[in-house]
Formats: C-alpha cells, structure tokens, sequence
C-alpha cells in the first residue's frame, strides 16, 4: 500500500526548498514528501534521506531518482553523525513526518493487530523486538507506559494481564487486552486494543526520547535561514515540539512560523483518514 503524504503544500510552503538547497528528509519512508521536494531543489540541490527501516531504504532507493540523492538507513536521533558520516554541511531545511506509514503495517512486523504476526514493531529491524522489552518490564512500568503514551484508562488491568500471558505475536497480545477491559469498551468506538499497541510501539522505539535528542540538536544541523517542519501524530509529541520551538524563539535567534499548529481540513480527513491527527509546526533559524 502507497503511503500518501499528508499536509503535502503546506509542509512545502513552510519548508520552501529552493533551487540549489540542501534539505534533510528525516523519515523519508517511500518519498512521498521527497518526490516534491527534489523537483524544487532542482537543479544543482541534494537531498538527504534517512529513514531507521533499512528495507525501506532499500525500496526508496530503487524507486526515487532525482539529481543528487542521499538514502541513509538510521536513526534521525543520530542525524549529526550521519551528516558527519556522509561529509555533509549544515541543512537548510529539516523535515519530520513521525510515526508509521502504511507500508510498516503490511510488514508482517507486528505493527497491525488486524493481523496475527510476531510482537516486534520496531522500525528498525535491528532494534530489540517489542515482546522482549515488554517481558523484562516490571508490571508497574508497562502500566505507567501503557497509561502515559496511549491515554489508556484500563492500564493497570491491561498491564498485569499482559504480563500474566507473555505475549510474542500480535494475535497473543490483542487477546490479552481484550481480556482485562470490559465488554462494550468505548461503546464499540475504538478496538480495544489500539491504545496500549501505540503505547508499546512507542516505547520500542523511544520514539520520545529521539524526538527531544534532535530538537535540542537543530541549532547544529540547520544553516542561518534554514527552517525545520515537523509533522506530528500524538498530543504528546505536538507538546514536545511546541515546547521546545517556544524555548528556542524566547531565547532569540529564531523565528516561530507557526504560532499555532496546523491542522488537516475536511477534504484531506475525508481523502486520508490517517491525517485526521496530524499537527505542523514550522520553525526558522535566523539570518543574523
Ligand atoms: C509517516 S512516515 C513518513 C512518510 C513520508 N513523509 C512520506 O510522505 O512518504 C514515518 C517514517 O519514519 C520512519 N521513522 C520512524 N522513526 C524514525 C527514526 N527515529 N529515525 C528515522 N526514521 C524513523 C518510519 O520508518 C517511517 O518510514
């Protein structure tokens, strides 16, 4: 399944990549953001993208051609050292389009539980599987993970039945929460288990922990004038960004783009429902 971009011309209204630019794509899954941005580096732009699944890297790589590419299989968190590992200067654009794409979810890597596979939903397949990490969590963790990064109201219930049953596969895991929350959960609204499999995959990929490492790297990574947007999917991580972008204009030298984020309108929601949560905030580097 073709993942379809989401916030497309407004991310590129805010990114505004230009003739010759160098702009970084830090989670650049099949290109749908990259394939616009690369027509308007050209000519004579590069473009860097990093995504942490390398068989995504791999397929990007065979499908997207552009003038001067660069496809690095990593983490964003580490993007300094990818630059320094690359020989590449300062950005003067940074795009992050966090979570999942369509794509991981026909993986087979445990991203769905619509289907029965093994519990590892890590973007990268070189990263310890989820089942692992649950297993050696004590109950009182998971339950404050289960609770914090998936608003989950039955965490404590979830959390003990899921380390009563030890979970490997998707289908072992949906069972178990199925089994602690009440019949008619959300009266039927939400499947009972998409909360605590947000919650885990989160955690798997300390997914906030890479989010404030490169927020608190982009005075490093950017040029003078070089903006970075970042797409986010989850109120914890729009906090985050919004906190972070705040610190950075009150201490000078920044220009917020965004004073709100910006939101998807109907018409997207009604094209691509998983744009239904996404928020952009944009912020600039300064000239002077
Ligand atoms: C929502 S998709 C990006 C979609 C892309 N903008 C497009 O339009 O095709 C998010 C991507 O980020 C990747 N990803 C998630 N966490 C990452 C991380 N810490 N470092 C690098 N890539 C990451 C995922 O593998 C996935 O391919």
């Amino acid at each position: 399944m073709s993942h379809v971009p989401v916030l497309l011309n407004e991310t590129l209204e805010y990114l505004d990549p230009k003739p010759g630019e160098f702009i970084i794509d830090g989670t650049i899954n099949g290109g749908g953001h990259a394939r616009e941005i690369l027509k308007r580096i050209s000519p004579g732009g590069t473009l860097l993208g990093v995504d942490w699944d390398s068989e995504l890297i791999e397929k990007t790589r065979r499908e997207l051609k552009g003038e001067k590419i660069v496809l690095a299989a990593g983490n964003y968190a580490d993007l300094s050292d990818i630059l320094r590992q690359y020989r590449l200067p300062r950005a003067d654009g940074l795009l992050l389009d966090l979570g999942f794409s369509s794509w991981q979810l026909e993986t087979g890597r445990g991203f769905s539980f619509q289907k029965d596979e093994p519990l590892e939903m890590t973007y990268s397949q070189e990263e310890e599987p989820a089942w692992q990490i649950v297993a050696k969590m004590r109950e009182s963790e998971l339950e404050k993970i289960i609770r914090e990064f998936g608003g989950e109201r039955y965490a404590k219930r979830i959390a003990s039945a899921i380390k009563s049953a030890r979970p490997r596969t998707t289908k072992a895991l949906r069972d178990a929460i199925v089994s602690a929350v009440p019949g008619g959960y959300e009266r039927g609204r939400i499947d009972p288990a998409t909360r605590t499999f947000q919650a885990i995959r989160i955690l798997a990929n300390r997914e906030m922990d890479n989010l404030k490492k490169i927020l608190g790297e982009l005075p490093q990574i950017l040029n003078p004038g070089g903006r970075a947007i970042i797409l986010t999917f989850h109120s914890l991580e729009d906090g985050i960004v919004k906190d972070s972008f705040r610190d950075l204009a009150r201490a000078g030298g920044w220009e917020l783009l965004t004073k709100k984020p910006i939101s998807p309108q109907g018409e997207e929601i009604l094209q691509n429902y998983r744009s239904r949560s996404a928020k952009l905030r944009a912020i600039k580097l300064s000239t002077k």
